[in-house]
């Protein structure tokens, strides 16, 4: 049976089938962006799995080349899982991943492994060995044999290269420092680089210097320990399927990383995406000088229906991370290339949108679309109550339960407003992506961004959550951009300059390839101006 392809996307990462997971060692290497992930060569479901590998010249369009990594020693023999890539001096990259060597304990006996290329004058980098001399590099504890994987970038620092795996001890979430003089004799540090009680395996632990705040300009990974640098720490948490990051300092005497005060570590913290986003990893790219983040965003249908369609997963659009000029978060933009795909332009000034309004984007290939939009308001006094009980919840859980339970219908005073992404013709689904401005008790005012998937499809097997996060923005003028990426069952939303950023996969049974529209609309008591909209038909990337 041939099975229409109308939830393939058209300009985010994919392979032509099959499954795939986390991306692993995004790197450039002499004129070649490189991206490699977890790969299931046999079928659209977890298992098998070996390092898929593609290059590109801007990150979009992308060319397949033969898996890096397939289990070939007695040390991945079940497996090559997660890992990154460092640059070792003279342009010489090398990969760190782990080995799965045993199929028990579940989910697998795991240990550190590495792999040069073969022919560093092959600017594909087509062919890797794992020399049998020194691997594995790391061998498991006792204790947490079955939890200790995805080595990170390593940095060099004081004659060391060190890096972080992850691991648990119990529910503790660890990420280990190692350290080596020649980058294959590895000792594990003293103290854990960073941990905390309660929130499980930590999976994917990522490390990066921060620029100035405002400075959009990225950091070498090696860039550590210099004064007032602040640093990212990302962990992917295992129970919670979400990626978070702390904001903090680096004791290089210590080997320990701090979060600042503001920012906290484990399930209330700050996430890069309050959708599908998991088990992403950053890399500098030397070209452009900037940092850019991937991310993996798996299916939220059925597996009987990945197996169906012969796929499963994507990677998000990679995003340009750097710190907000409150000092207080990072801001993500997807990166200028993704631009080149722009076609036909629809643009919109100065509409308003009264209490009840909708009004169709006409002129543009609505599943496959990239709108730009700023709203302004003229007042903030009709803005909802916020109810003080909501903050006794953690953080992450008030938005998505207020997302939730309001949705787009329920009339509010500012917002909600926003966009109708892939609404079928008389809108029996749509996905809505928007905010809602609500008025504390002590007059601040908080913003939530939602995207909603509860509406998305008719199709009852589907995982159809709303994922919500607020929007630490100061309204002073009275205004709101949204930037979503919408490409047929992703819609990728980044609210007011990337502050916000949520990502929803749906499937739409009615609003698919040329019947899926477009709308921008308003449910609160306000009016709302649509000062400037941009929506552009995507052209398709070339992919694989
Ligand atoms: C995260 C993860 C990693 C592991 C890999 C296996 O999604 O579970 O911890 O290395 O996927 O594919």
């Amino acid at each position: 049976v041939k099975v229409k392809q109308v939830y393939r996307t058209s300009y985010h990462f994919q392979p032509k089938k099959h499954w795939i997971n986390d991306p692993n060692a995004p790197m450039y290497y002499k004129g070649y962006y490189h991206f490699f992930c977890q790969y299931n060569p046999k079928g659209a479901v977890w298992g098998n799995i070996v390092w898929a590998h593609s290059v590109s010249t801007d990150m979009i369009n992308w060319k397949w080349l033969k898996p890096a990594l397939t289990p070939s020693k007695w040390f991945d023999k079940y497996g090559c899982w997660s890992g990154s890539a460092t640059i070792l001096p003279g342009d010489k990259p090398v990969i760190l991943y782990t080995g799965v060597i045993k199929e028990n304990p579940e989910p697998g006996y795991q240990v550190q492994n590495y792999a040069i290329p073969t022919n560093y004058s092959d600017p594909y980098l087509q062919n890797w060995v794992k020399p049998n001399i020194n691997n594995p590099i790391l061998n498991p504890t006792q204790e947490n044999v079955s939890s200790f994987r995805d080595p990170s970038t390593a940095w060099f620092i004081n004659g060391y290269w060190k890096m972080l795996v992850g691991s648990r001890h119990n529910d503790r979430g660890i990420a280990y420092m190692y350290k080596s003089k020649d980058f294959v004799k590895w000792t594990r540090a003293k103290h854990p680089f960073h941990d905390k009680p309660g929130t499980g395996m930590w999976e994917c632990p990522d490390f990066y210097p921060l620029s100035s705040p405002g400075v959009r300009n990225g950091l070498e990974t090696y860039t550590l320990g210099k004064d007032h640098t602040k640093y990212v720490f990302k962990v992917s948490l295992d129970e919670t399927r979400y990626d978070y990051y702390t904001i903090g300092e680096y004791d290089v005497v210590n080997e320990r990383y701090h979060p600042d005060n503001i920012t906290v570590d484990g399930w209330a913290g700050l996430r890069y995406d309050y959708g599908n986003l998991y088990a992403s990893k950053t890399f500098f790219d030397p070209v452009k000088k900037r940092r850019i983040l991937w991310g993996w965003c798996n299916e939220s249908s059925t597996t009987e229906e990945d197996i169906a369609k012969g796929w499963a997963g994507i990677e998000l659009i990679p995003r340009m991370v750097w710190l907000d000029p409150s000092g207080k978060q990072l801001l993500q933009w997807p990166i200028h290339e993704l631009e080149t795909l722009r076609g036909q332009k629809k643009n919109i000034r100065n509409m308003k949108l009264n209490k009840g309004d909708s009004m169709e984007i006409k002129g543009i290939t609505a599943a496959q679309v990239d709108v730009d939009v700023s709203f302004t308001f003229s007042s903030l006094s009709k803005a909802e109550a916020y109810d003080r009980n909501w903050d006794k919840f953690p953080r992450e859980d008030v938005a998505k339960d207020i997302c939730g339970i309001k949705g787009a219908t329920a009339q509010g005073g500012v917002g909600p407003f926003g966009i109708l992404a892939l609404a079928s013709k008389n809108l029996e689904e749509y996905t809505p992506v928007f905010f809602r401005v609500f008025k504390t008790h002590v007059k601040t005012y908080k913003v939530l961004m939602c995207s909603d998937a509860t509406l998305s499809s008719k199709n009852m097997n589907e995982y159809k959550p709303s994922f919500g996060g607020f929007v630490d923005v100061d309204l002073a003028d009275k205004r709101l951009s949204l930037r979503s990426l919408i490409d047929h069952s992703v819609v990728e939303s980044f609210g007011e300059g990337g502050k916000t950023v949520i990502t929803s996969r749906v499937y739409p049974k009615l609003a698919v390839a040329g019947d899926a529209h477009l709308h921008v609309f308003n449910n609160g008591t306000e009016t709302i101006v649509v000062e400037k909209l941009h929506a552009w038909s995507m052209k398709r990337a070339l992919m694989n």
